[in-house]
């Protein structure tokens, strides 16, 4: 019998302790913690610290978290020159990609990787990315970078250095949201991508860098910026029905539904659409998010019976844009948050190493004559 299983579908490849998934109920928990509890109570700075320590910090535990994260919000020095050297016309991806795996030449011991080590470097990259993704942002606008402001939260520091002025409570709250819902999700692709490469021993730099890569692909992360393209291709919310069932009868994708694990409405779409609901009355945005509602009625009518449900990309593009985010950013704030994850399953990872090194079920020719190249065909 066979041992392989196309895309690893149902092989358990690790053990973690940070977020349980039954995909058949819909329910995600990090820490045992269900996911609509921490949308609505936690913060990211707390969701980190949960992800990372396996329970929730005390008072204390959670300032002197925050100051720490906090203190690292700034870029190394000289940084922002290689910010300025990216061409403008860069998708924002591609340079966050690049811009992390540089960070390891400022970093004095890159390729420490004990788990303490792996943890601070975690939290140093986790701290400085908004910087990042802010400052590109900026330089393709033409506009100079803004500092970090060490006295804002993580998502309202964000928000400040890519608007340079500093966000309502409901929008850092909405992003912080965001934030959480996004930090950890499993064994997803860019999560294995990052335990695989840790897994040789080699470094945080390289395993993050090779997780973001994974990310931007549209099955995954990058699906978001997609569903947002599908809201703007379709004109009002009646042309939504035509829109759908063309694509279906062309057998191609609705963006945002489907997911390997859920079979059912994924936890984080279904918060994310009370999100996406408030956001958009707040600001006019109605229309964008009646068309997703109704992409959702079409598509449970026309593909629930086989376990397609909205995944956590679907409501996120309505939420996102009305945050104000530009449509090629939406993915590096997927990035941005999901760093958290990524870092914890490292830590996990390295705590208890094994190298992956699956098989291959080999299904070429075997005893091959070798042909001298002049008589190939
Ligand atoms: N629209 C229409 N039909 C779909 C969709 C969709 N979005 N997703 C799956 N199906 C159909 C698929 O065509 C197949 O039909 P059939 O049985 O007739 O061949 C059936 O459902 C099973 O799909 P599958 O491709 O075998 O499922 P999978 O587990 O390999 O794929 C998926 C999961 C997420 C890659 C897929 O659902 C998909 O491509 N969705 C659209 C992209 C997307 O939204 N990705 C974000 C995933 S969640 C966030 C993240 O992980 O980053």
């Amino acid at each position: 019998m066979s041992d392989y299983a196309k895309g690893l579908e149902g092989v358990t490849a690790a053990e973690t302790q940070m977020s349980y998934i039954d995909g058949t109920a819909g329910i995600l928990e990090y820490v045992g913690i269900p996911i609509g509890e921490l949308g609505s109570h936690s913060t990211f700075e707390e969701t980190v610290f949960l992800l990372w320590n396996n329970r929730l910090p005390t008072r204390a535990e959670l300032d002197g978290f925050t100051k720490d994260l906090r203190a690292r919000y700034r870029l190394p020095d000289g940084f922002i020159d290689r910010i300025r050297a990216c061409p403008q016309d860069a998708q924002p991806m591609h340079v966050l990609r690049t811009l992390v795996s540089a960070l390891a030449l400022y970093d004095k011991n890159p390729n420490a990787n004990d788990v303490p080590s792996a943890r601070e470097k975690g939290l140093n990259i986790l701290g400085c990315t908004p910087a990042i993704v802010a400052a590109f942002d900026r330089h393709r606008r033409g506009l100079d970078p803004v500092a970090p402001d060490s006295s804002l939260s993580f998502a309202e520091n964000f928000l400040y250095m890519l608007n340079g002025t500093k966000p309502t409570p409901t929008m850092a709250r909405a992003f912080d949201i965001c934030m959480i819902l996004h930090a950890d999700h499993g064994l997803n692709n860019s999560t294995f991508t990052a335990r695989v490469v840790i897994s040789t021993l080699s470094d945080v730099y390289s395993a993050l860098t090779a997780a973001i890569g994974s990310l931007r692909g549209p099955l995954h992360g990058g699906a978001n910026e997609e569903v947002m393209v599908m809201l703007n291709e379709i004109p009002s919310v009646d042309a939504a029905e035509k829109y759908v069932m063309d694509k279906l009868e062309r057998k191609e994708l609705i963006m945002g539904f489907g997911h390997r694990v859920y079979k059912a409405k994924d936890p984080r779409a279904s918060h994310l659409q009370v999100l996406a609901k408030q956001l958009a009355t707040d600001t006019g945005n109605q229309a964008l998010f009646e068309k997703s509602n109704k992409i959702e009625q079409i598509m449970h009518r026309e593909r629930a019976a086989k376990g397609i449900y909205p995944n956590v990309d679907f409501y996120s593009a309505t939420t996102y844009h009305c945050i104000g985010l530009k449509l090629d950013l939406f993915t590096p704030m997927f990035a941005m948050s999901r760093l958290a994850g990524w870092t914890g399953h490292i830590i996990e990872q390295l705590s208890d190493n094994r190298l992956f090194r699956p098989k291959a079920k080999y299904v070429g020719p075997h005893n091959a004559p070798y042909v001298p190249i002049d008589q190939r065909g």
